[in-house]
């Protein structure tokens, strides 16, 4: 049987988020299935720099090891998000907030010592992660905003292209096919590139799930998308047996069920023909993790309920979905 990187040999570079424990059950496994690697969690800002001026490079560092050893891709995750920060990056040392020229410094400094480290390895950059709000408004409001300004989302891209002017340089979020986040999304990355920022893609982070259909919504986002002439990737692939407005947590599912398995099978056929439609954009196409031994869906966004998202199965073994996905005509 093909791996998932023979079968989208002439498509596109198809990526795993991964940790360094996964890496040392997993690895040989990933480097034959996979082109490419994320660090689900070690590369974000807490991870890099826990305390202001304080960075922890090890675990990144281990990752890189391994994509090198392994000839793997690497893509950078993430510079500007407002989860995972330590909030003393905001505040002085006694207290109070910051101004914005010293959050400008501390966030040029956080993305020029991280991305001008791993230069040689990662490929590319989610500068900018999360930004647009779900509902109503515009901007999330963030920390970042608050304290330095709108403009604090082109400084980001502009300090990560300080740094490494070869990286290809990503907006990433969820829910970017939703018409009216969509929507936003664009507007905001067009503005940008009118401006001259250095912004080379858009990232559809893609945690999915069965409930839904898909395919009708990823279409248009990735055909408006197109339009702004940048790369296109699908950055956190999963697709989650539940709802998303399902908050209950089946003590009852001991595993999927055949239904469930179904349309599992259904969705993945129908967004990874897409993706093979739209390969002139897309330039990656990444899951958010490995088996359905391991899922952050374990945990969000119920603690404690077992998900089954992925295309390998509990066991490292393939499921339908997975023949669905590397067989097809050109
Ligand atoms: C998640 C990780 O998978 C979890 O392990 C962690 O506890 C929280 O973050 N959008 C993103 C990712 O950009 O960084 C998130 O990853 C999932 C949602």
């Amino acid at each position: 049987m093909k791996t998932l990187k023979e079968a989208y040999k002439e498509y596109f570079p198809i990526g795993v988020a991964v940790s360094p424990e996964i890496l040392r059950k997993q690895g040989v496994f990933i480097a034959e299935q996979f082109d490419s690697i994320t660090a689900e969690n070690e590369m974000k800002f807490d991870a890099l720099e826990p305390e202001l001026g304080r960075f922890e490079f090890e675990e990144a560092d281990q990752m890189v090891a391994f994509a090198r050893e392994h000839q793997l891709k690497m893509r950078g995750h993430t510079l500007v998000w407002h989860q995972q920060i330590p909030q003393s990056i905001f505040e002085w040392e006694n207290g109070g907030i910051i101004s914005r020229e010293e959050s400008l410094k501390r966030m040029g400094n956080h993305i020029q010592r991280v991305v001008d480290r791993y230069k040689e390895d990662v490929y590319c950059w989610d500068v900018l992660n999360e930004v647009i709000n779900d509902g109503e408004g515009y901007l999330r409001d963030t920390k970042w905003l608050q304290v330095i300004g709108e403009d604090y989302m082109e400084y980001a891209f502009r300090f990560a292209y300080e740094a490494d002017s070869k990286s290809v340089l990503f907006y990433n979020d969820y829910n970017a096919i939703v018409p009216k986040k969509r929507d936003k999304i664009y507007e905001l990355v067009k503005g940008l590139k009118a401006k001259g920022v250095p912004i080379h893609g858009i990232g559809i982070q893609g945690h999915w799930n069965i409930g839904d259909h898909n395919a009708w919504n990823l279409e248009a986002a990735l055909k408006k998308f197109a339009r702004l002439d940048l790369q296109i990737q699908i950055t956190e692939l999963d697709m989650s047996m539940y709802a998303f407005s399902d908050a209950k947590t089946h003590p009852e599912l001991k595993g999927p069920t055949y239904e469930m398995l179904k349309r599992q099978e259904e969705e993945y056929d129908a967004v990874f023909r897409l993706f093979r439609r739209y390969k002139d954009y897309i330039s990656g196409v990444t899951f958010w993790g490995v088996s359905d031994d391991y899922t952050w869906l374990d945990n969000f966004p119920v603690k404690y309920r077992k998900n089954w998202p992925f295309l390998f199965d509990e066991k490292g073994e393939v499921k339908a979905a997975y023949s669905k996905v590397i067989n097809f005509n050109k």
